[in-house]
């Protein structure tokens, strides 16, 4: 029986924290020094103790489960339970791991209920396992990446919870309401009872609801700073606090702002930001950092421009932007266009972070990474010109004045060699994907409100 998975009644809460921590939804058995079964300890144990005030110092005695299941080894083999406390009916019912002890009670074993069925039933020793999975906290998975992290998530199996103010798109919600590993909390995360309600059960935390983009911020300075800088650092203290091990949060290239040298910049470059927004992400990078501890390791991505079609689009985005006006206006308006700008696809966004979800901690814990892809570097009149390629009716439309006056571009390497993850899809790509959304939506109108976040929160 591996160290790992046993405790003793009298070790501190600390140490149970540390056992639990990366091994989503497994018991840890509570042992005497006999090594006999005296109870067992979750994950949710630990922190609702924490969470009712208990300190980390404290010992298990009081929190760990003393009323338990558990099965005796001999009867798996005899294929028949009878002093076991162990029912069928639990089989799929919430218990997912069981401890398995012999004849004096001592732990031999942790099973999942689904081996336990194989066992019983005879079935193909060698059968694949399935792996459980951590259960995703998105916070603002209604928004133009959540959404299409959530569907993928959803798609591998994963438990997904959303809470989201939902601020944009009313619809995005219903694309998974009716999954049974779904849920989701309408609520602000700036609300501190907020914060504690949602991450009672979760194992992993993606932060992503902000307010996005430096026109955004502009507009909405005081939340720009509620929401992007004190809320990700309240959170950043409860999930440290609570003993959370994985938090992503996804800061920007903006925090490169202003590179004159045109250099391909990294993690260790320096920083320049030009605007509000950018600089409240290096605030809340900082917050998180200084938050780490034993267990609570954060992962930081700064992302490249996002772009591509999502379950909630945004059409202020440049190369989303340009492909609306050149499908509708046949007119690409061309800002400056000598800037460059680091870009990646939304799914490749989403791919990044299930790709830092299943890394184990050393690789990606306490880490900074720029997730872009490196094909897609472009200088901004490079994104205008690969638009006219695709939507051939349009023209280019050059403004004399630079509303943008960003100018960087970045490496993705030290992700790909922590993690293996490369993006993959292009501009091009997207650009044609568009072009087939506007073509087969004749009612598609992409100039509503909602796919515009300057549009919407300068109106509230
Ligand atoms: N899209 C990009 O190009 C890009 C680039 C770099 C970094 N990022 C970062 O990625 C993250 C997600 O961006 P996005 O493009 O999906 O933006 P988005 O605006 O589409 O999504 C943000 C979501 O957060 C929600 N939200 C905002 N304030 C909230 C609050 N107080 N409580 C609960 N929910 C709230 C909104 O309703 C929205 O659904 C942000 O942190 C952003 O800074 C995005």
């Amino acid at each position: 029986m591996n160290k790992e998975n046993l405790i003793k009644e009298n070790d501190k809460i600390t140490t149970a924290l540390k056992k639990v921590s990366g091994s989503f939804g497994k018991i840890t058995c509570v042992v005497d020094n006999k090594k006999k079964l005296l109870g067992v300890i979750t994950a949710g144990d630990i922190r609702r103790a924490i969470l009712a005030g208990n300190d980390s110092k404290d010992s298990i005695k009081k929190i760990y489960n003393k009323n338990v299941s558990y099965i005796f080894e001999n009867e798996i083999a005899n294929k028949k339970f009878v002093r076991s406390k162990f029912s069928n009916k639990e089989i799929n019912q919430s218990i997912f791991y069981v401890p398995v002890v012999d004849e004096n009670k001592k732990v031999k074993n942790i099973l999942t209920t689904e081996r336990i069925v194989e066992l019983m039933e005879n079935k193909n020793f060698r059968q694949k396992k399935k792996k459980k999975l951590p259960k995703v906290l998105i916070v603002g998975g209604a928004g133009y990446i959540g959404s299409v992290l959530c569907k993928k998530l959803l798609k591998k199996n994963y438990t997904v919870k959303i809470v989201d103010k939902v601020l944009y798109d009313k619809n995005v919600i219903s694309n998974f309401i009716k999954n049974k590993n779904f849920s989701f909390d309408k609520a602000d995360i700036c609300d501190l009872n907020t914060q504690i309600n949602v991450i009672r059960d979760i194992d992993v935390v993606v932060f992503l609801a902000e307010i996005v983009g430096d026109p955004a911020c502009n507009a909405r300075p005081e939340d720009a700073l509620k929401t992007n800088y004190l809320s990700i650092s309240s959170m950043a203290q409860l999930c440290s606090h609570l003993g959370i091990s994985k938090f992503i949060y996804t800061s920007s290239c903006s925090v490169y702002g202003l590179d004159k040298q045109n250099k391909l910049l990294t993690e260790k470059s320096d920083l320049n930001p030009i605007s509000h927004y950018a600089r409240m992400k290096i605030m809340s990078e900082k917050a998180l950092l200084s938050n780490k501890n034993d267990i609570f390791k954060p992962t930081i991505f700064r992302l490249g421009t996002v772009f591509g079609p999502s379950l909630r689009n945004r059409f202020d985005l440049v190369v989303n932007t340009m492909a609306k006006n050149a499908y509708y206006d046949k007119k690409i308006n061309l800002h400056g266009g000598e800037q460059w700008r680091p870009n990646i696809h939304v799914e490749d966004v989403a791919e990044g972070i299930i790709a830092s979800i299943k890394s184990s901690q050393k690789k990606v814990g306490n880490k900074i990474f720029n997730l872009s892809s490196d094909m897609s570097n472009f200088k901004i009149k490079d994104i205008a010109f690969a638009a006219k390629k695709i939507f051939k009716k349009s023209k280019i439309n050059i403004v004399k004045s630079m509303v943008d006056p960003r100018n960087y571009r970045v490496s993705s390497k030290k992700f790909f060699y922590s993690s293996g993850f490369k993006a993959k899809k292009t501009i091009n790509k997207a650009y044609k994907d568009f072009e087939k959304i506007f073509r087969n939506n004749k009612n598609f109108n992409p100039d509503k409100k909602i796919f515009s976040n300057i549009k919407v929160l300068s109106d509230k």
